[in-house]
């Protein structure tokens, strides 16, 4: 795009307003049009444009706009056609299926045997579309086709803010659901360095048991609600743990693991970072000990290798292998789950010396507290199960109407999870900016070039990224950018972080007591700000208290901007 000079450049302005303003809704369009065209005529900086270029101007805006009615024309087609997929059929049917059930009066048995039988279906008709089309059984397209959609540009917080569109669905059953973040790379090329990690959150029923299975992932969990007991199984072992709220957990790649929501009422809630082993950013679950659904992986051996491997003959093998067909997490009777609650596991000393057993977060000495919140963290020097990992775990706890100090992450991604409340965060980011144009593009713009024709690249300009929080956002803090979370004013803000890259990275708070400004020499302050160091710091010093101080009034903040 070096090529753009000039007056040119001034339509494309007027054009790329155009594009950004696309999204807004069809009744808006007159508007962008009238917009667009008025850009032409009025050009910041720039002389009256001669009637030519206006014209010319004018009329690629006119282009757009018809252009992107069409756009919008298709994308209604490829709804239609979304829903007559032999998914939504499936769905629909299964639906029906189920209301049968409903209706009969057999009893609360009779019914559930008569919807198992109606989800049994389901699978076997996803399975069949799987066959035939090569996608996945929920008909997406496998991560490998998916185009790179990269998103940029500051508004909304884009892209380091994750909201429910950016998940998908890997199990759902009557008792549960597991759902998993999008690759972070496919959000943006700004997270190559986290590439190799993702996010789910685990959600079961009370009373639920979750089928044994194993993963080519090493996983860093926290019980975010609700309590459960962990098994997990190795050639000499077992070890199980009760877990429970504040729990840190982490399970190794390749070991077995099974899991009951040993809770009357309360769902257990766990967030998990997942760090494939082989293929980064991709990961599967491998179901052994099980039947159809889900499938067991013996299923997939020829009879004669599984009758040579087990000396038992084929149709033995062929019933203990298809029998558990109500998906992988299903509901226990009070005295399975009153059996598997009781903890195992190597607390003492002379099991292998590590401490595979899960660590109590919200147990451990807070590392920052005050009336304005609390943080807690762990990092492989407290659980050295991390160490491997190397990703240190921490809650913030944020006061209402307060927040942190600014600060950067010297070595450390953050990928943070709100868990309750609600509240904001504002970054400054230099990768992005507002025009939805990435930052090192900016210049091309302007089009200036230097008298020996190199670009002249812009000045670094940070963009504001910001955004509201509520339970379930996900955002995303690079290393070396500064930011704050603020609570809202009538809630408790609480989130679980996973710093990515822990060892060796140091927080650097930009405001309160142990800022790193106050340690800059007077005559390094007078140069840097141009002002007396007095009074740079009086600035510096004035914040009396640490890491969490009172937030913004709400009157002075934001105005019109609701925290709803
Ligand atoms: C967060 O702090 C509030 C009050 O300061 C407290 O009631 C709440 O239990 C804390 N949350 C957690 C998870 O510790």
């Amino acid at each position: 795009m070096v090529f753009f000079k000039g007056k040119v450049s001034v339509i494309l302005l007027g054009v790329s307003f155009l594009v950004l303003c696309a999204s807004l809704s069809v009744a808006k369009e007159d508007l962008q049009l009238r917009q667009c065209k008025q850009l032409c005529r009025h050009q910041p900086g720039q002389r009256q444009f001669d009637s030519r270029h206006q014209q010319e101007c004018e009329s690629s805006c006119e282009k757009f706009a018809t252009e992107n009615e069409r756009g919008r024309g298709r994308e209604e087609e490829e709804e239609r056609e979304e829903r007559s997929s032999p998914r939504h059929q499936i769905e629909r049917e299964y639906t029906k299926c189920r209301e049968r059930c409903q209706e009969r009066e057999e009893g609360r048995r009779e019914q559930q045997v008569c919807e198992s039988g109606c989800e049994q279906k389901r699978v076997q008709q996803e399975r069949e579309i799987f066959r035939r089309r090569g996608d996945d059984i929920f008909g997406r397209k496998s991560e490998d086709e998916e185009e790179d959609e990269e998103e940029v540009g500051g508004e909304g917080g884009k892209p380091y803010v994750f909201e429910d569109q950016h998940w998908s669905t890997k199990v759902k059953t009557e008792e549960g659901r597991v759902r998993v973040l999008k690759k972070f790379t496919k959000r943006s090329k700004l997270f190559k360095g986290i590439e190799n990690y993702r996010v789910m959150i685990f959600e079961a029923n009370p009373q639920t048991f979750v089928v044994p299975n194993h993963w080519d992932a090493d996983v860093v969990l926290f019980v975010a609600q609700g309590k459960g007991t962990v098994s997990l199984v190795y050639t000499d072992r077992r070890e199980s743990f009760n877990i429970e709220h504040g729990h840190v957990l982490v399970i190794p790649a390749g070991v077995t693991a099974y899991l009951i929501n040993r809770g009357n009422n309360e769902k257990l809630i766990l967030v998990k970072v997942i760090n494939p082993v082989s293929n980064p950013g991709k990961f599967e679950s491998f179901f052994g000990p099980g039947g159809d659904n889900p499938e067991s992986f013996f299923n997939a051996f020829s009879s004669d290798i599984l009758e040579a491997a087990f000396k038992t003959p084929a149709d033995r093998l062929k019933r203990i292998f298809s029998q558990q067909r109500q998906g992988a997490i299903i509901r226990a009777s009070e005295e399975q789950i009153r059996a598997l609650t009781h903890e195992k596991g190597s607390h003492w000393p002379f099991a292998g010396g590590k401490r595979s057993s899960p660590i109590h977060l919200l147990r451990q000495s807070p590392k920052e507290s005050n009336d304005f919140g609390t943080l807690f963290r762990v990092d492989s020097n407290d659980y050295n199960q991390l160490r491997d990992l190397d990703i240190a775990v921490s809650f913030a706890n944020i006061t209402q109407g307060s927040m942190h100090t600014p600060y950067y992450n010297s070595r450390a991604t953050k990928i943070a999870v709100v868990l309750n409340g609600r509240g904001y965060f504002e970054m400054a980011c230099p990768h992005v900016s507002k025009s939805g144009h990435k930052q090192q593009h900016h210049h091309h713009h302007r089009g200036e070039r230097t008298r020996r024709g190199e670009e002249e690249t812009s000045p670094v300009h940070y963009e504001k990224i910001n955004s509201e929080l509520s339970q379930g956002t996900v955002f995303v803090v690079p290393p070396g950018h500064p930011f704050v979370t603020v609570a809202s004013e009538d809630e408790n803000l609480e989130v679980i972080c996973f710093e990515i890259n822990a060892e060796n990275n140091h927080i650097f708070p930009l405001a309160g007591q142990r800022n790193i400004l106050k340690n800059i020499e007077r005559e390094a302050k007078e140069l840097a700000f141009a002002t007396s160091a007095e009074e740079v710091d009086e600035v510096f010093k004035s914040q009396e208290e640490e890491f969490f101080f009172i937030g913004p009034r709400q009157q002075e903040h934001r105005r019109g901007f609701s925290i709803i």
